[in-house]
């Protein structure tokens, strides 16, 4: 009996893993998605053992993305997930907004099916350019059964990260991706994916389609104006994630205009601004806390959250579970 190839199939989104600069020397200065999806595949080495075909959706510089983008991605990833022809999904995208478009996917999409993203820090006409290894690494994960039922994952400098964990956390190193404390779920070398974690099953908790309240993120800090929480509600905002001191403190000067704010209909989740940990504390004025998301997180999570009318007083549970993901 013949062994069935795996078949992925690459969407491409832009970012610097298409980037082009002027000077193989330069690693900044470059344009992000100039590149079409078929250069980043002449790239590649040969591959005998699983099948590729790709499709160029955006050529985006990933600061540029907006909700609307991640809607249109989620219904072009569901649509290559369903097609029986396809055992895993990867896009190429930006590294700048990567984490918010993985979130994203991940609460409004329950892949039977791996779906991988991937990105790069150098331009693909960069001297070792880390957007060929990155992308093949990307394909032979998504070819991997077990990359099946584990949720959004990304892979990047032969790491693989869970949606839930991932973070941009440095400015130009080929590893500025981490998972926090979390960790990695897993590594890829040579074509071997190794898990460090236990398969996750996943259920959407969005549809794709939900619609997407405007949510702000403001950051406390020593002498914030109280200008900025008035901007947020005359801009339109529906929520407000709050990324306060240590365990999502307010400034006292603060707190009582986001009390007002949340009694004239904002709602306002409070989350920390220190970039790991839980925050914990009960609110006595009853705000929900974000738990363990971040910042960019908890606002994804609360603008699918509004805009699929979840009632307040459920914010909390929503939170907590998610945090668990
Ligand atoms: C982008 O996010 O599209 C540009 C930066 C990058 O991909 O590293």
């Amino acid at each position: 009996m013949t062994r069935r190839i795996p078949a992925v199939r690459i969407l491409a989104t832009g970012g610097t893993i298409a980037g082009a600069a002027p000077s193989p020397r330069d690693t900044s200065g470059y344009q992000a998605g100039a590149l079409p999806v078929d250069a980043l595949l002449a790239a590649l080495p040969p591959m005998d053992d699983v099948r590729v075909d790709a499709r160029q959706l955006f050529s985006l510089d990933s600061k540029d993305a907006l909700p609307g983008f991640w809607q249109a991605l989620a219904r072009e990833a569901a649509l290559a997930l369903t097609d029986p022809a396809v055992d895993g999904v990867v896009l190429t995208h930006g590294t700048d907004t990567m984490e918010e478009t993985a979130w994203f996917l991940h609460l409004t999409l329950a892949p039977a099916k791996p779906l991988v993203i991937t990105g790069a820090m150098r331009p693909a006409t960069a001297t070792s350019a880390d957007g060929p290894m990155n992308l093949l690494q990307a394909v032979q994960v998504a070819a991997c059964p077990h990359a099946a039922r584990q949720g959004v994952i990304a892979v990047l400098n032969g790491q693989i990260h869970h949606a839930r964990h991932l973070r941009k956390a440095h400015t130009h190193r080929v590893d500025a991706f981490d998972s926090g404390e979390a960790g990695p779920v897993g590594f890829v070398q040579d074509g071997y994916a190794g898990w460090l974690s236990p398969p996750r099953r996943t259920t959407p908790r969005f549809a794709p389609e939900t619609p997407l309240a405007p949510v702000d993120i403001l950051f406390d800090y020593p002498g914030i104006s109280a200008a900025m929480v008035d901007a947020a509600l005359r801009g339109g905002a529906r929520g407000l994630v709050w990324a306060g001191y240590g365990n999502g403190s307010v400034s006292g000067r603060i707190e009582p205009l986001l009390r007002e704010a949340h009694g004239r209909g904002l709602a306002i989740v409070r989350a920390s601004r220190t970039g790991a940990g839980r925050v914990g504390v009960p609110d006595p004025g009853g705000f929900p806390q974000a738990a363990g998301l971040d910042p960019y997180k908890a606002r994804i999570a609360l603008m699918l959250a509004l805009g699929a009318g979840t009632p307040p007083a459920a914010l909390q549970a929503l939170f907590d579970t998610l945090s668990y993901e």
